[in-house]
C-alpha cells in the first residue's frame, strides 16, 4: 500500500534560549529529580517488580542514580516466552497496515511527544551530549521506525512475476516460528529500538534484554511502543543478568532467532552455545549480530588536511569513541604527518571541552562505566609500555565521572597493542607510513585485525581512492570516501560489518527483514 512520505527526521539544534533547549532542560531536571524511580520488567503488558534490584548510574557523576530497576530471573523468562508465543497467535495475523500504523505512530510519539524525555534519558544515563542524543534517541530512532515500515512494505510487494495460465503464485513473508531474542547495547538508544522492533514489525514476538547501562531510555522506548499499540506480550521487556536471561532463552525449544549488538567475544560464545543446543530447536535459528570494530582512516598525500583532521577528530571522539564505528587507527603519510597534520590535530584536540553532558556545552562527556574506564586506561598504559608516544591526552579522572581525555598515540609498530585491540574509548593510534608505501599500507590495514566494520579514505585523487578501495574491499562493511567513518544515516547508508564485526545484515535496509522472515510460497491453480 502507499505510505505517507518517508524522509529523514530533521535535526534540531537546541541552541541556548530556544524552546527546544528549554524543554530538554526541563526533561533533564525532571529525570534528575527521580533517582529512585523503579523500572520494572514488563511481561504480557504487566509491570513485574521482582525485588531483585540494581541501579543505573549517571556516568557524568557516578554518585547519582538515574533510576533503579528490577531484574528478571530464569523462571520469569520462561513465563515471558510462554506469553509471547500466546501473543503471537494474534500478532502474526494482524493485517500489515495495522501493524505498520503502530510503528508509524511510535515514530510520531518520539518526534512530537517524548523526544525530550528519551534524549534526557540518553544524556544522563548513557553520557551523550545533546547533539549525540538528538542524532541517536530522536532522529535515528524515528528513522528506524519509519524507514523500517517503508522497507518492509516494499518487501511484501516483491512477488513472483510469472504465472502460468489458470494459476497464481505468491510469497507469504511469515514471521519465524517461535520467538526472537533481542540483546541490545548501551551505546545507542536507537539500536535498542531497532533490535527489538524490527523483528516485531514482520510479525515476530521478541524477548528483549536491554543493556543494564541503558535501562531508563530503553524502558521509555518500550512504553512508547506500548502506547503506539504494540499488544501485550509481543515485546517482553526483560532486564537482568545476561547469562541467566540469554541462557534461558537460547536453551528453549521455541528459540528462533537472535538479534544482537554487543561484543565480538559474547556473540561468538552465544553462537557456539546455540550450535550446541541445535537439537533442542524446531528449526535453524537465525543469528544476526553486529559486534566490534577497529576502524581506520587512510589519508592519501593528495587529501585536504583540514578536512581529514576535523573528520578524524569527530570520528574518534564524538561520544567518547564509544561507537562500534569509531575511528581507532589513523594512517598518514610521514611527510604530511610531520608537516601540518600532527600540529593541526593537536591544536584542534586541545580546544575540545569535556564535562557533564547536562551542562549542554561540552563536545565530550564521560565513558560509560568503571569497567570501560579501567579497560581504556589499561590499554593506554600498555601502549606506553610498548613504546607508543602519547601526542596528546593519555590521562583520565574518575573522581566524579568517568572522564578520559581525547588521546592520540603515535606508534612506530603498526601491529602494536592499540593498533590491534578494540578500545571503545577516545583513543586514536597513528601510524605515519612511508610516503611511497600507500598500497603496502592498504595491505597492512587489511591484515592488522580480524574486524571489518568501517573505514574511510581521504584523497583528492580518484585513482588513489579506487586503488585503496579495491585493496580494502573486505576490510570494512562501510567504506567512506572523504568523510568520517561514523554516523551512518538510516535510509542513506545501510549499516553493518563483516569478518569479526558481524553478520553484515545491514540495519536500516530491507535485508534485515529477510533474516527474520520465513517465506512460504503459495501456488494456486484455478
Ligand atoms: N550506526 C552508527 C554509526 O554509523 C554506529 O556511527
Amino acid at each position: 500500500f502507499n505510505l505517507p512520505s518517508i524522509k529523514n527526521e530533521p535535526m534540531r539544534n537546541y541552541e541556548a534560549k530556544s524552546q527546544d533547549r528549554a524543554k530538554l532542560q526541563a526533561a533533564v531536571d525532571e529525570l534528575r529529580s527521580q533517582p529512585t524511580f523503579q523500572v520494572p520488567c514488563i511481561i504480557n503488558g504487566k509491570e513485574v517488580r521482582t525485588g531483585r534490584k540494581n541501579k543505573q548510574l549517571n556516568p557524568s557523576d557516578h554518585a547519582q542514580a538515574v533510576c533503579e530497576y528490577h531484574e528478571a530471573d530464569a523462571s520469569l523468562v520462561q513465563e515471558a516466552i510462554k506469553g509471547a508465543i500466546e501473543a503471537k497467535k494474534v500478532w502474526e495475523n494482524m493485517p500489515w497496515n495495522d501493524r505498520a500504523a503502530i510503528f508509524l505512530k511510535a515514530a510520531d510519539l518520539i518526534a512530537h511527544k517524548y523526544r525530550y524525555q528519551v534524549m534526557a534519558a540518553t544524556m544522563l544515563g548513557q553520557g551523550k551530549n545533546t547533539w549525540q542524543a538528538e542524532i541517536d534517541a530522536a532522529a535515528e530512532a524515528i528513522d528506524f521506525l519509519r524507514f523500517g515500515v517503508r522497507d518492509l512494505n516494499t518487501l511484501y510487494g516483491l512477488q513472483p512475476s510469472e504465472h502460468a495460465p489458470t494459476q497464481w503464485n505468491r510469497m507469504e513473508m511469515r514471521p519465524l516460528e517461535g520467538f526472537v531474542l533481542a540483546v541490545s547495547p548501551f551505546n545507542f538508544t536507537a539500536i535498542a529500538l531497532q533490535l527489538s522492533s524490527t523483528p516485531a514489525m514482520i510479525g515476530n514476538v521478541v524477548i528483549w534484554k536491554p543493556s543494564p547501562l541503558a535501562i531508563y531510555s530503553n524502558y521509555l522506548i518500550y512504553k512508547i511502543l506500548e502506547e503506539a499499540g504494540v499488544p501485550a506480550g509481543v515485546i517482553q521487556f526483560v532486564p537482568g543478568p545476561a547469562e541467566e536471561i540469554v541462557g534461558s532463552c537460547i536453551s528453549h525449544r521455541e528459540f528462533a532467532g537472535l538479534h544482537f549488538t554487543g561484543s565480538t567475544h559474547v556473540f561468538r560464545s552465544l553462537w557456539k552455545q546455540i550450535g550446541n543446543n541445535l537439537d533442542k530447536y524446531r528449526g535453524y535459528p537465525r543469528i544476526v549480530g553486529e559486534t566490534g570494530g577497529k576502524n581506520f582512516h587512510l589519508i592519501h598525500k593528495s587529501a585536504n588536511v583540514d578536512a581529514a583532521v576535523i573528520q578524524s577528530i569527530r570520528a574518534a571522539f564524538e561520544y567518547q569513541g564509544q561507537k562500534c564505528s569509531a575511528l581507532s587507527r589513523l594512517y598518514v603519510p610521514q611527510s604530511m604527518w610531520k608537516g601540518e597534520f600532527k600540529d593541526k590535530l593537536v591544536k584542534s584536540i586541545n580546544e575540545i571541552t569535556q564535562g557533564p553532558v547536562e551542562q549542554f556545552q561540552h563536545f565530550m562527556g564521560p565513558v560509560i562505566a568503571r569497567h570501560s574506564y579501567d579497560k581504556i586506561m589499561g590499554l593506554i598504559d600498555a601502549a606506553k609500555k610498548e613504546g607508543g608516544e602519547i601526542i596528546v591526552g593519555g590521562t583520565g579522572d574518575d573522581s566524579k565521572g568517568y572522564y578520559i581525555k581525547p588521546t592520540v598515540i603515535e606508534t612506530k609498530d603498526p601491529k602494536s597493542v592499540t593498533m590491534v585491540n578494540e578500545i571503545f574509548g577516545p583513543v586514536i593510534t597513528v601510524y605515519a607510513y612511508p610516503d611511497d608505501e600507500y598500497e603496502k599500507t592498504c595491505e597492512l590495514i587489511d591484515s592488522t585485525t580480524e574486524y571489518a566494520l568501517t573505514g574511510s579514505i581521504f584523497s583528492n585523487d580518484r585513482v588513489a581512492l579506487i586503488t585503496a578501495s579495491n585493496l580494502l574491499r573486505n576490510a570494512s562493511g562501510m567504506m567512506y570516501f572523504n568523510d568520517k567513518c561514523t554516523g551512518a544515516v538510516v535510509g542513506q547508508q545501510p549499516f553493518g560489518g563483516a569478518r569479526a564485526s558481524g553478520t553484515n545484515d545491514k540495519a536500516g535496509s530491507m535485508s534485515i527483514f529477510y533474516r527474520f522472515a520465513s517465506a512460504r510460497t503459495i501456488k494456486e491453480s484455478f
